[in-house]
């Protein structure tokens, strides 16, 4: 195979994070936060409005130091994306065994494989780490999003934690993963969207009396 399919890949900037293939360069400006990514067969590589988003909303919600969940992790550009932005500790799961394999490699890449652990798996997997977290973010589907939260992914979440899901449209989708997360006990809190795309954040009350 030739070369001829990389022109299609070019430097991509979303808020502050710059995604480049490791075959460009990058010209950087301060504050600018570098993600190397060579595409692979895992989704993620930033062209997405659903990823988009997710990256958005890590720049909103994720605080220094955050213990940090990536359920469906693809390329794993969450994951590497939340630790570049200061996450704690960060897992990244996903049941394909080829977006395992990359999300390593990305992870790898950029230097954050002290921080970030990749994991084959899924709720039950991410429940058996014995963790609770303090961000959980999960660009799948909106079945998939409403049976982790059947399934009682709020629980894996510390009071005054937060999650942003995405991977749905607007309208029917968006409705039913709204009421999974409204129904799981969590409180939807804000909402982005993009060319019909959706991400939901919503975020686990603190208990009253609760001292983290
Ligand atoms: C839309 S991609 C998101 C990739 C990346 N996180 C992003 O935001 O660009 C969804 C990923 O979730 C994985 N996936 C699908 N169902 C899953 C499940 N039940 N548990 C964990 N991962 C799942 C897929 O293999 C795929 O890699």
């Amino acid at each position: 195979m030739g070369e001829a399919w990389k022109a299609h890949y070019d430097v991509l900037r979303v808020g502050p994070f710059v995604i480049k293939p490791s075959w460009r360069t990058a010209r950087l400006e301060p504050g600018d936060v570098l993600i190397e990514l060579d595409p692979g067969m895992a989704f993620g590589t930033g062209t997405h409005p659903t990823t988009r988003m997710c990256l958005q909303a890590l720049v909103e919600w994720l605080r220094p130091g955050d213990q940090v969940l990536d359920l469906g992790t693809g390329s794993g550009i969450l994951a590497i994306a939340a630790a570049r932005r200061g996450a704690g500790r960060v897992w990244a799961l996903d049941i394909d065994p080829v977006a395992v394999q990359v999300a390593r490699e990305n992870v790898e890449r950029n230097g954050v494989a002290d921080r970030v652990e990749v994991l084959q798996g899924s709720l039950e997997e991410a429940r058996a780490l014995g963790e609770r977290f303090d961000g959980i973010v999960a660009n799948i589907v909106a079945p998939v999003i409403g049976r982790f939260c059947e399934q009682g992914i709020a629980d894996l979440l510390r009071p005054g934690g937060w999650i942003v899901v995405s991977g749905f449209f607007q309208g029917e989708q968006e409705g039913t993963v709204r009421q999974a997360l409204e129904a799981a006990g969590l409180t939807v809190a804000r909402r982005w969207a993009e060319e019909s795309w959706v991400a939901l954040g919503a975020r686990r009350e603190m208990a009253a009396g609760y001292a983290p």
